[in-house]
């Protein structure tokens, strides 16, 4: 038996959401460790569609616990938000269900209007953020004057962090040419939320450390995926996280030991949305047909997302990188009906053949992919629960990915639904 890291292993929306909510029925505790309301996690049970930000997508199942760990960060106002709006699909969400680590940096309005005021001045150069405030956010923390979670708790301890807040912020606002930080309408917001949102926070290291010592089974779900990692994606055009596998552990506050079994998730064809490289997008029919059949439009933000082939030299690097033990691979009924596929094993650059992608933007801005070619199904996979429900080409398509992708498929989704999900390798089992 062992602990489960669900990672995305794409540019995110590869499915995470739905594959967590499946897995959690196994597991007892579900844990986010980075990111924050930028992540749209969607879940559909029996037809009624839950959209997840910052809640663990364990939290519509009964009895489980949910933890938010100390590399996320936290907008207060967002989660109270969502979770009255869960609340109205019948989910309760309280502080005997739900810990946030006291460590937690929290997003505040200075930070969204940063995010915005930097993309605004970027012109063409913009990165596409969610506009959430999270880089910014994530900039105070590494920077050490983030306000904290814990600190709602302690009015002196309050004023400190708001004066070294306000010391760096004014100079940069200034610049930008805003109105300082009104700091006492500052104190008075955080003051007014504190009594909500203090209830929540918890030593969440020592809640999973108690957890790992009972026995019990922790799921690590990731947001975003490899490719918005802030060391490893197509920097810049990334998000302000290490969104890779290692971060499980530091971001949650338990060992690398404790990770167990990384589980990838992809998609069986490959989206990204926002500013940045993407050498498969397909910007022709086939394109607009994935976006329609897969009904790529972003969970947070509604835009449109870019579509294009599955690029398996990308998610071979993203397997190494978070040591990705199998992978669950998703919306496999979007390709029905294409009369041929095209997996992407490698690049040409320059006339020179790369089976990775590198890292530097001049060579990714001349990308040419080499594809081979795979014929389509006409069948319908959609809501296939079983193996031998799969038409034979798309068996084979998915064989093809696993041996390119040098990764066995664990598990299979065949539609939005929590259930229509074929388990080849139980990852807690393995
Ligand atoms: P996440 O951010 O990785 O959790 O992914 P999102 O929830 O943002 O985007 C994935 C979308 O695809 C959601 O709308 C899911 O309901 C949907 N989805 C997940 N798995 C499948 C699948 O196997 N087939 C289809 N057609 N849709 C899926
Ligand atoms: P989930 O968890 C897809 C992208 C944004 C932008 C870049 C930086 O649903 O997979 P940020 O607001 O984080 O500073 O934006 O990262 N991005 C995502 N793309 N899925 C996500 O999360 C994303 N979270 C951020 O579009 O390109
Ligand atoms: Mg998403």
């Amino acid at each position: 038996m062992t602990n489960v890291a669900v990672v995305g292993a794409q540019w995110g929306d590869e499915g995470k959401g739905k594959i967590v909510d499946w897995l959690s029925e196994r597991a007892d505790v579900v844990v986010r460790f980075q990111g924050g309301h930028n992540a749209g996690h969607t879940l559909v049970i029996d037809g009624k569609v839950y959209k997840l930000s910052l809640l663990p997508s364990g939290i519509v199942r009964p009895g489980k616990q949910s933890a938010i760990g100390s590399g996320v960060v936290l907008d207060p106002w967002a989660l109270l938000d969502e979770i009255e709006r869960i609340a109205e699909l019948g989910v309760e969400v309280g502080p005997d269900r739900l810990k946030i680590a006291e460590t937690v940096p929290l997003i505040l309005p200075v930070h969204r209007d940063l995010d915005r005021l930097r993309e605004e001045a970027a012109g063409k150069a913009k990165i596409g953020t969610t506009g959430r405030g999270i880089g910014p956010a994530y900039e105070d923390k590494v920077g050490r004057r983030a306000i904290r979670l814990g600190d709602l708790a302690d009015e002196q301890t309050l004023d400190d962090r708001i004066d070294r807040l306000l010391a760096h912020h004014d100079p940069l606002r200034k610049g930008l040419g805003e109105a300082p930080l009104d700091g006492a309408a500052l104190k008075a917001e955080l003051l007014e939320i504190a009594p909500r949102i203090l209830p929540f926070a918890a030593p969440v290291w020592r809640e999973l450390d108690q957890a790992r010592r009972a026995g019990k089974r922790i799921l690590f779900e990731g947001a975003q995926g490899a490719l918005l990692d802030i060391d490893y994606g197509t920097y810049p055009f990334v998000t302000s996280s290490n969104t890779t596998a290692g971060q499980a552990a530091s971001g949650s506050g338990m060992g690398p030991g404790s990770v167990g079994y990384v589980l990838g998730i992809v998609k069986a064809y490959t989206t990204r949305v926002g500013a940045g490289p993407f050498p498969t997008e397909l910007d022709d029919a086939v394109g607009q047909r994935l976006g329609e059949r897969g009904r790529e439009f972003g969970t947070v933000t509604g835009r449109k997302r870019r579509c294009g082939w599955f690029d398996a030299a990308l998610v071979r690097q993203t397997a190494a990188i978070s040591g990705i033990k199998g992978v669950a691979l998703t919306k496999l009924d979007v390709l029905d009906g294409f009369e041929e596929l095209k997996i992407c094993t490698g690049y040409r650059i320059d006339g020179r053949e790369y089976d990775f992608l590198p890292a530097a933007a001049a060579l990714q801005a001349k990308v040419e992919p080499i594809y081979e070619t795979l014929p389509g199904w006409s069948e319908s996979t959609e809501g296939a629960r079983r193996w031998a429900d799969l038409p034979a080409a798309a068996i084979k398509y998915v064989k093809r990915v696993e041996e390119l992708i040098d990764t066995p498929v664990a598990l299979l989704s065949t539609s939005p639904e929590r259930d229509d999900t074929i388990l080849v390798t139980d990852p807690f089992a393995d």
